[in-house]
């Protein structure tokens, strides 16, 4: 396999969900046939934390894209860590939780109550999106859409805040966007979603590199931003402003029907219409009933199929305006497809079957949640634009399909 090279790259260990803490060597002008399906499954099922799940390819098509904190060598991330957490309070004292009007925030009322959440529908055992349990949200408020990049501008002018892509230096951009000239100088990619570059100068003002920008996207979710990034807006932005928690989120999203795979219902598209931002591909593979089974794309085809251009018919290619398709049942927009959405919780993938009220994951952790799955989901490569779907990440990460929406406490 000329040209493959796994190595251990301080900077960038993968250890997401069947994740190999490996990188693929110099995948620029990558031929997609030079990876074989035994490279595929090396890259891919060799975290032992997860077992050798046979929906190894799907798990590996969401990017579960874990920045190493400790290792960056271009940058001092030891201090901007402390500072990231430091800077938390101190923004949102300044703003003493009034960065925005209500009306910027557009947060919703909802009364919360009990939901079931979770589902049994097995598609991904590894993702513990089981047990379907029964448990009570007491009444909070959320955003109705992902957090603009208008308003993440907003609260940068007014505090002056570095994203963490921007202290690190980099962030993961989908390799079709970026641009030739930046292509060139990229030097390694992730081996178990080669579709994912590490851009030097990627952030939420220049979404697929440094030589690209945000005008005419000021309606479209921020994107490179991590979980302390999202939580720093959110302590900001709003009195008793906080991210979502899982049940929260889960709660929001499903607005009000229970047991349903998306906010509106069963099918994807009712009436053949669009309800959210997934990745249609110009590879076409036919799909068979077995599909979460068996038909995975190994990453080869996986790698084609990102490869491929995106045919949009949902649409849009990358991001889409926050207010784009219909609301679900409580009002909310986007909670699937489009961008992930960090939630508050830590991960854990074992969950008490028992009534819990406002259950708020483990009290410590490394990974967080996030929700919803993105614009780069398709039922091949990443089934998860569903309401029960969900990921681990670690809280410094960041990559062209993260973003978030706020929550915040009632009024005392
Ligand atoms: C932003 O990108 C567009 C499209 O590539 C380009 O035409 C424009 O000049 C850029 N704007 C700025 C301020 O760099």
């Amino acid at each position: 396999m000329g040209g493959l090279r796994c190595f251990k790259v301080v900077g960038w260990a993968l250890v997401g969900l069947l994740l190999a803490s490996c990188l693929v060597e110099a995948m620029v002008d990558p031929a997609p046939t030079e990876l074989t399906p035994d490279d595929g499954a090396t890259g891919c099922g060799a975290d032992p934390a997860f077992g050798a799940a046979e929906e190894g390819g799907g798990s590996c098509g969401c990017g579960a894209l874990n920045r190493e904190p400790s290792g960056d060598p271009n940058s001092d991330d030891l201090s901007a860590q402390a500072e990231s957490a430091h800077d938390v309070d101190k923004y949102a004292a300044q703003a003493n939780g009034h960065g925005e009007s209500e009306e910027q925030a557009a947060l919703l009322h909802l009364s919360g109550g009990v939901f079931t959440m979770g589902s049994d529908d097995g598609f991904f055992p590894d993702d513990g999106e089981g047990p379907a349990r029964k448990v009570q949200v007491s009444p909070f408020l959320i955003g109705a859409h992902e957090v603009s990049n208008a308003r993440f501008a907003a609260f940068v002018a007014a505090t002056g805040y570095r994203t963490e892509a921007e202290r690190f230096g980099n962030s993961f951009v989908v390799e079709q966007f970026i641009s030739p000239r930046i292509s060139a100088q990229i030097s390694s990619a992730v081996a178990a979603a080669p579709w994912w570059l590490p851009v030097d100068g990627a952030d939420w003002a220049h979404p697929e590199g440094p030589d690209t920008n945000i005008s005419g996207r000021a309606d479209h979710p921020a994107v490179h931003i991590s979980w302390n990034d999202a939580n720093a807006f959110c302590r900001w932005s709003h009195p008793r402003g906080r991210l979502p928690t899982e049940a929260e989120w889960e709660f929001a999203a499903r607005g009000g029907l229970e047991h349903r795979l998306f906010p509106w219902g069963n099918k994807m598209q009712p009436k053949g219409e669009f309800r959210m931002n997934t990745w249609q591909s110009e590879m076409k593979i036919p799909t068979d009933a077995n599909v979460f089974k068996h038909s995975f794309l190994p990453i080869h085809d996986g790698h084609a199929y990102y490869s491929a251009k995106n045919t949009a018919e949902d649409g849009f290619q990358l991001t889409a305006p926050v207010d784009s398709y219909k609301p679900n049942k409580f009002g909310l927009y986007n909670t699937v497809g489009n961008v992930w959405e960090w939630t508050n919780d830590w991960h854990t993938r074992v969950h008490s079957p028992d009534f819990v009220v406002d259950p708020r994951g483990p009290p410590a952790g490394d990974k967080k949640v996030k929700k919803g799955g993105s614009f780069m989901c398709n039922i091949f490569t990443c089934y998860r634009y569903r309401n029960s779907a969900r990921m681990p990440l670690t809280p410094d990460s960041s990559a062209a399909n993260v973003g978030f929406r706020c929550a915040a406490d009632v009024s005392p």
